[in-house]
């Protein structure tokens, strides 16, 4: 088939080199000049396994990018893969997304019949059906429904894993408003996904669709606020959450899967899709108890991980080493990192931070140009009265002599990824 793909970011080049893989001609249409350029070289911007060879493999021939909208109105679907930001008091900003609406729904208004646009976007069924489709219906002029075609179309994948997760799907979501046409192109795309390796489509209305992406998020973030509650009731206890949480995953119900208790969940969209589903669910005059929960829990983990290091060390005017920056291993996004309360904590008691982390620490740097950047854990180790682990980078479990440069060997681990030793004052957050 013949796609475009507007919104070059994260989602959208994923998106757009994969669909060229599953054979389609893939065009990607993003403001951003550079961005553009670069693809057209065969280069992306982002970190993410597989995702470069394939960008390279197909610029210039099934995948091509251009500033220009007009060129959606040659293909046979489009995608709107914008980002949708979070405001300050949670709710999302759909602008950026409704502009690209705007510009795809002016660039097919002189298309002879039906043009499909496909919303990759998350954001919540109201701003789908109170300002997307009603902006695309006045740029273009045509009819949602008539020789316009809406579709609602989730994404799942994550960040480190997005071309892995992209292929290997749980799930196809297609949101519809019942419109065979949408649904036949859909299934034409995916169709070797769905057909030849055989991934359940869950075929849907549009708003339930957009809610499906937020309630997927919510509730995986809710588990993990889950077992970190548990597991603060577990350290009070004097339990292993670990080996709790490694029983109760046994159980079908429960699944072992996002059972890793520890300082807590950040990145791009658990923060941002929890914020808005409450933000929604306020202004829909509901109080959502577990979500704010969830989002509460979230918050004390940092403060839990700060206090445990309070038991044994008073870090005013000493150096206090931060291992991990980033929200989770394998990137240098730092979005949502917990690793932010954790430093703030640390200033707020007067502790000289040193931070170390394998890929995050330029961006850090720039919101926290204050505090020292060490090249290595040991570096940031030496001489430190204190440390916390805050992202499980797989190298912090190699750790071991590092210590011993410590003025005090106290270390307090968020993520169960240092290994204890003799001689370490070792606390794990729930364990
Ligand atoms: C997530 C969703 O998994 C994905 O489906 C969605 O499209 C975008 O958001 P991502 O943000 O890349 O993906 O991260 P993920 O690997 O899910 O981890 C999210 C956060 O939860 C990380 O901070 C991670 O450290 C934390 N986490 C995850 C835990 O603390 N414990 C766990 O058991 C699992």
């Amino acid at each position: 088939m013949n796609v475009s793909v507007v919104g070059s970011g994260y989602v959208g080049t994923t998106l757009a080199a994969c669909l060229a893989d599953l054979g389609h001609d893939v065009t990607a249409v993003d403001i951003d000049e550079e961005t553009v350029e670069r693809l057209n070289a065969g280069e992306t911007t982002i970190h993410e396994p597989g995702l470069d060879p394939m960008v390279s493999a197909y610029a210039g021939s099934s995948l091509k990018a251009t500033t220009d909208h007009a060129a959606v109105a040659d293909t046979d679907l489009t995608f709107l893969a914008v980002g949708t930001p979070a405001r300050e008091d949670g709710s999302i900003d759909p602008s950026g997304l409704l502009a690209a609406a705007e510009d795809v729904g002016e660039a097919v208004a002189d298309k002879d019949g039906y043009h499909l646009v496909v919303v990759k976007s998350t954001v919540l069924p109201d701003v789908i059906d109170e300002e997307v489709i009603p902006t695309l219906e006045d740029a273009s002029g045509k009819t949602d429904g008539d020789d316009l075609g809406v579709a609602v179309n989730p994404e799942f994948l994550r960040e480190g894993s997005a071309v892995d997760d992209f292929m290997n799907p749980d799930k196809i979501v297609i949101g519809t408003d019942g419109d065979g046409r949408a649904l036949d192109r859909l299934a034409e795309l995916y169709q070797p996904l769905i057909s030849d390796w055989d991934v359940p489509s869950v075929e849907t209305g549009r708003r339930e669709a957009a809610m499906i992406k937020y309630a997927n998020n919510t509730f995986l973030a809710a588990k993990v606020s889950l077992i970190n509650d548990l597991g603060n009731i577990c350290k009070e206890l004097g339990v292993d959450t670990y080996e709790v949480a490694e029983a109760i995953g046994m159980d079908d119900r429960i699944g072992e899967k996002f059972l890793n208790s520890g300082v807590g969940w950040g990145g791009s969209c658990f923060p941002k899709d929890t914020a808005a589903i409450k933000s929604a669910a306020e202004d829909a005059d509901y109080d959502p108890a577990m979500v704010e929960a969830a989002i509460e829990v979230n918050d004390v983990q940092p403060q839990r991980l700060l206090g445990l290091m309070d038991e044994h060390v008073d870090v005013d005017g000493k150096r206090v080493a931060v291992l991990g920056l980033a929200f989770k291993p394998g990137t240098d996004d730092i979005r949502g990192s917990r690793a932010k309360p954790v430093i703030e904590g640390l200033q707020d008691r007067g502790g000289n931070v040193v931070a170390y982390d394998p890929l995050a620490v330029e961006k850090m740097a720039e919101e926290f140009p204050d505090i020292e950047y060490a090249d290595s854990a040991a570096e940031a180790l030496d001489g430190a009265h204190a440390a916390a682990a805050v992202t499980d980078w797989p190298a912090f479990a190699e750790l071991n002599e590092e210590f011993d440069a410590m003025a005090e060997k106290v270390v307090v681990d968020g993520r169960r990824i240092i290994s204890r030793r003799e001689g370490l004052t070792y606390e794990g957050l729930t364990w």
